[in-house]
């Protein structure tokens, strides 16, 4: 699933919604925006994560790639949703090399795939607190269908993809950039996008836990189109903040509420199973990031529902930018979209996603 050589690297997260692409340059230690930017996507072009108009994917990102000027055909991008899948699993310590060698036959027993359809990857957490003999390790399968879809896209634009990530990582890549946290902190981290939210939890900077919900920000507009009467457009508007009239604010208010308990709801559950698999690790803090993290009342219904501070993360708030070059005001008005992309920009062929 890893394409390997080392070259200057752009990211793009083809979202749901609309493609992000960023790109970084890294100048002795600091990371320096170089360019940055987001163009949306007509609303079935991508559906439950699959690619059903590629025509209008590969024009958008053909003409963001073009626009943005980047300098760079390599490319680092990533998936998610029910065709990847991400599990713990414990094995005996190891080298890299000698999981390598055996994790196909591992992968069997824990991956609801034929092995022969799937590419594999691995991710080695750490050894085992409790039984030093054992490591822990991220098995990661994602179908292989679903992946060269992917990859067409790239191939249809003329770029060359070099890295394909998930998108639960490279949230967690932009996260621990930008937010240093104590020694021990357990913390809970969400993107929340229209169509999926990926759900990690990670403990001493490490993931620990990861999950895929297949609920976005899409059900919100989907409430708001089925109490009102609406189009998608107007129930985007709405959604936003927007005034339409004839639509009391207060019935606006109720739907809003109604649906981002729904959310929240979800995140819980994710939340709740990761609790009861982990013997004493409590969450202390949720950072939530993805377009529907800016949304008050999704944080009022996570703060509410788990009782811990949620803050939204700020994707760019380490990253030196040049005010000349880009409005600080904006960044930090789309940042929460943005989290998948600089996660994916910082990302360097031949990194094991660390
Ligand atoms: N200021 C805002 N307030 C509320 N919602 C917002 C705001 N800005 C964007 N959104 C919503 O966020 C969603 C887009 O977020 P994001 O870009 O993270 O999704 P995506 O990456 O395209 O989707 P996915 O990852 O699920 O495929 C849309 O539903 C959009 O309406
Ligand atoms: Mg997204």
């Amino acid at each position: 699933m890893f394409f390997r050589s080392s070259k200057d690297l752009v990211g793009i997260d083809i979202g749901s919604r609309a493609v992000k692409v960023v790109q970084l340059r890294e100048v002795k230690g600091l990371w320096h925006l170089q360019a940055m930017g987001m163009a949306s996507l007509p609303p079935e072009a991508i559906v439950d994560n699959a690619i059903m108009d590629s025509s209008a994917v590969i024009d958008v990102v053909k003409s963001l790639h073009t626009s943005l000027k980047i300098g760079t055909k390599n490319v680092v991008t990533s998936i998610s949703g029910h065709s990847v899948i991400i599990r713990k699993i414990q094995m005996p310590i190891m080298t890299e090399e000698e999981l390598e060698n055996s994790i196909v036959f591992e992968a069997e027993q824990y991956i609801p795939f034929d092995i022969t359809e799937v590419f594999l990857d691995f991710h080695i957490i750490g050894s085992d607190v409790n039984d030093p003999t054992m490591m822990n390790v991220f098995l990661v399968a994602a179908k292989k269908d679903f992946v060269n879809d992917h990859i067409a896209i790239f191939r249809e634009c003329g770029l060359t993809p070099m890295v394909m990530d998930i998108d639960s990582l490279a949230v967690q890549n932009a996260f621990e950039l930008n937010y240093a946290v104590d020694d021990n902190a357990v913390i809970g981290l969400v993107n929340m996008g229209a169509g999926g939210m990926n759900v990690s939890v990670l403990k001493d900077g490490a993931s620990i836990f990861t999950r895929d919900i297949q609920m976005g920000g899409n059900i919100l507009n989907e409430e708001i189109q089925k109490q009102f009467g609406l189009g998608s457009a107007d129930a985007e508007r709405i959604k936003l903040g927007q005034v339409i009239p004839g639509i009391e604010q207060q019935a606006v208010e109720e739907v809003l509420l109604s649906a981002t308990e729904m959310l929240a709801q979800e995140v819980q559950r994710s939340l709740d199973f990761f609790t009861a698999t982990a013997a004493d690790d409590k969450i202390q803090h949720l950072y939530i990031t993805g377009g529907i993290a800016q949304l008050p009342q999704i944080r009022q219904a996570l703060e509410k529902r788990l009782g811990i501070d949620v803050e939204i993360i700020d994707p760019f708030r380490q990253i030196v930018v040049n005010e000349k070059d880009f409005e600080t005001e904006y960044l930090k008005s789309i940042g929460p979209m943005f989290a998948v992309a600089v996660g994916l920009a910082m990302r360097r062929v031949g990194d094991k996603n660390d």
